[in-house]
């Protein structure tokens, strides 16, 4: 098969350039590209920033990790990016631009080398790029030297599909948000979505209807640049989003083969590479990409506690939370009566001004004993431990698939962008958590909480759950779906190369 990293006589190594966007989100599932990779016979070199790769290597587990994944190579990029996280569309926009600016030369670089023996590294020529379809220097720079790009988006299919319809669609009226319109309509304008789409699940970008806005033409930009790619990878799966896959493709050829952090599992174990053994307690097998430092002792909270007892909360690496809504969640989470782990990253807890504020007061520390405070949780592992019943999530996309992947019911708080589209797939296409509809005050977070972890639909979500996860399992065995279209990307990465 594709993974035995035999490659047909006379054609030239494949080396892959992986090039993720330089957040964790980003980073977490192109990294898991990079080691699949490696692990099948590829030459791979890992782009990050200078500070990202400083965080990611600042874990002695994950730097041994990294040293057993031959012909992985990490490069850097001599940028402190980004500055701050952005806080919606319009920062990331800028944040886009900015990237593509500094990071352009780097790239050229990087891509021009190798060739002639021109390269003081020795390194043979990168045949392919693999780049986060956000940045859209990656495009210019490899078709501009004749390098084959293959994109990768790391948000859901139908995310990417709102993208590429969206920009019409508001430019010719279709979509619209006047004053008064019904949020729980469900709209017609999207192929492949109609049996499920509200108005309200679209994503934020929708509320800007100016087509002249900044990150309106960035948005148009990357919708253009959709035909410049070899294809497209998302870490997603056949069998959550059939539908839209189906019509993505009449555009795009795409190599969906999520989730990812299963699939390195497949191969890992194919290739005798899994976890035996590990570094500071940390077992080699736990594949952690985190750029925070992972608080490892909830884990040992969670030994202690009964089996589907727990509600995990995170909201991921990017949203920040208003002092007052915080509190809003902690009294729906003590008033639920549960025990919760709950996420709360430095600076994430802002105040008005949007400066950074302190863990409230109010709120206690521990909540009567009922609740465990970490600044960053090994997330995969947490959802993956027996003591967690609900994933209270904003509903980010890796959030969304570690949590399908794991079948632990959700309990959704979507914040922005396409984390409104994950949340619908999740409680009523997938039916495997609930919504919470508008704000998250306390008696929604309390009763989203109750219903997921013990309410009358409760088992039913449990059950979904769980069969949802034994199918993507199923994916990322040997002749899954996954598998088999990680191994058509392996074949089509070796025949660019030829
Ligand atoms: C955002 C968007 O919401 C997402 O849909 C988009 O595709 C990328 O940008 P983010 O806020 O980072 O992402 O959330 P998410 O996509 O869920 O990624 C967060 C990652 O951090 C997950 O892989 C999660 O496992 C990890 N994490 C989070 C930890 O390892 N520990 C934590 O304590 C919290």
């Amino acid at each position: 098969g594709a993974f035995d990293g035999k490659q047909s006589s006379g054609a030239a190594p494949p080396h892959v350039l992986v090039f993720p966007f330089p957040l964790q989100g980003h980073v977490t599932p192109m990294l898991k590209l990079a080691e699949v990779l490696s692990l099948s016979g590829i030459r791979v070199t890992f782009v990050s920033t200078e500070r990202n790769q400083r965080r990611l290597l600042s874990s002695a587990s994950v730097r041994a990790r990294l040293a057993r994944r031959p012909g992985l190579h990490l490069r850097c990029i001599p940028e402190d990016f980004p500055k701050n996280n952005p806080r919606n569309f319009a920062d990331a926009a800028q944040m886009i631009q900015e990237f593509d600016a500094a990071a352009q030369p780097r790239l050229r670089e990087i891509l021009s080398s190798g060739s002639g023996g021109a390269d003081p590294e020795g390194e043979p020529p990168v045949t392919c790029v693999v780049a986060d379809a956000l940045i859209k220097l990656a495009v210019d720079v490899a078709v501009d030297l004749g390098v084959p790009i293959i994109g990768f988006r790391t948000s859901s299919a139908c995310s990417f599909w709102a993208d590429q319809c969206i920009p019409d669609l508001i430019a010719t009226g279709v979509i619209t948000y006047q004053d008064g319109c019904d949020l729980d309509e469900l709209v017609s304008w999207l192929p492949g979505t109609e049996s499920f789409l509200r108005r309200r699940d679209l994503p934020s970008l929708c509320r800007v209807v100016d087509t002249d806005d900044p990150a309106m033409q960035v948005l148009r930009g990357m919708t253009q640049n959709v035909a410049r790619y070899q294809g497209i990878i998302f870490n997603t799966a056949e069998f959550a989003e059939p539908t839209v896959l189906a019509h993505v493709r009449g555009q795009v050829s795409t190599y969906p083969i999520g989730p990812l952090h299963g699939l390195l599992q497949t191969v890992e174990h194919m290739k005798g590479a899994a976890g035996d053994g590990g570094v500071d307690g940390v077992p080699f097998s736990c594949n952690s990409t985190s750029l925070l430092q992972e608080d490892r002792a909830c884990m040992e909270w969670l030994d202690a506690k009964p089996p589907a007892s727990v509600v995990y909360v995170s909201f991921g690496s990017i949203a920040l939370v208003l002092r007052e809504h915080l509190l809003e969640i902690w009294h729906g989470l003590v008033n639920s009566g549960y025990h919760f782990l709950w996420v709360v990253r430095p600076g994430f807890v802002v105040d008005g001004g949007g400066n950074g504020g302190d863990w409230p007061a109010e709120a206690g520390e521990g909540a009567k004993g009922r609740g465990y405070r970490v600044e960053w949780a090994p997330q995969e592992e947490v959802l993956g431990h027996p003591a967690v019943g609900c994933f209270l999530t904003h509903s980010g996309w890796n959030s969304t698939i570690e949590g399908l992947w794991a079948g632990v019911p959700m309990a959704c708080c979507p914040n922005l962008a396409d984390q409104y589209l994950s949340r619908r797939m999740i409680a009523e296409l997938w039916k495997i958590g609930v919504e919470i509809k508008n704000t998250c005050d306390r008696a929604a977070v309390e009763k989203a909480v109750r219903e997921v972890m013990g309410g009358e639909r409760a088992s039913e979500i449990r059950a979904a759950a769980a069969s949802m996860s034994k199918t993507a399992r199923e994916g990322v065995e040997e002749g899954g779906s996954s598998y088999m279209n990680m191994e058509r990307l392996i074949q089509d990465i070796r025949a660019m190369s030829s």
